[in-house]
């Protein structure tokens, strides 16, 4: 069973979400995956997602509610097969702390979608109408994911 790590800055906003995305599009198609999500800043350890993000996520019929906020940890360059951050900024802080014999490919996560951007914006400081383009991204990114999985792996 392949293992995923989905990886933002406060894994409150958009990378529970993309674990919730990832979750429900995999049993849709009857895929056996392992998927967590974590932040590389340790602010929000402990805490569910952020409420706006339960309430987009909840819309589409996903429930991301009981999820909890953890950091990455350095075994987990180990334990995952893929970790897949949400912006540069979240690539670049996990390419310093990713041990030169890691197991796990570290790859922007909208590399693998067919939208334009290859970043997903930080919905934090923003409006509720951010939330939903996150999920809109993060739904094809999801698609174009698992089919890199179907025919790769
Ligand atoms: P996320 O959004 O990285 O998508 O979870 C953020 C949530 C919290 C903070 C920053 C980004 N913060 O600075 O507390």
């Amino acid at each position: 069973m392949k293992k995923v790590l989905f990886v933002c800055l406060g894994n409150i906003c958009r990378s529970p979400a993309a674990e919730g995305v990832l979750r429900a599009q995999a049993q849709k198609r009857g895929m056996d995956l392992l998927i967590e999500s974590a932040g590389t800043g340790g602010w929000h350890v402990g805490d569910p997602p952020d409420e706006r993000m339960i309430k987009a996520a909840a819309e589409r019929g996903i429930d991301i509610s009981k999820q909890r906020a953890r950091q990455v940890d350095f075994s987990d360059f180990y334990e995952f097969d893929f970790i897949l951050p949400m912006d540069r900024s979240n690539y670049a802080d996990l390419m310093e702390m990713a041990p030169p014999n890691r197991d796990s490919v570290v790859k922007l996560f909208l590399d693998y979608g067919d939208t334009k951007t290859k970043e997903t914006p930080d919905p934090y400081y923003g409006g509720a109408e951010g939330f939903e383009t996150v999920l809109d991204l993060l739904e094809r990114g999801a698609e174009g994911f698992l089919d890199f999985l179907e025919k790769h792996e």
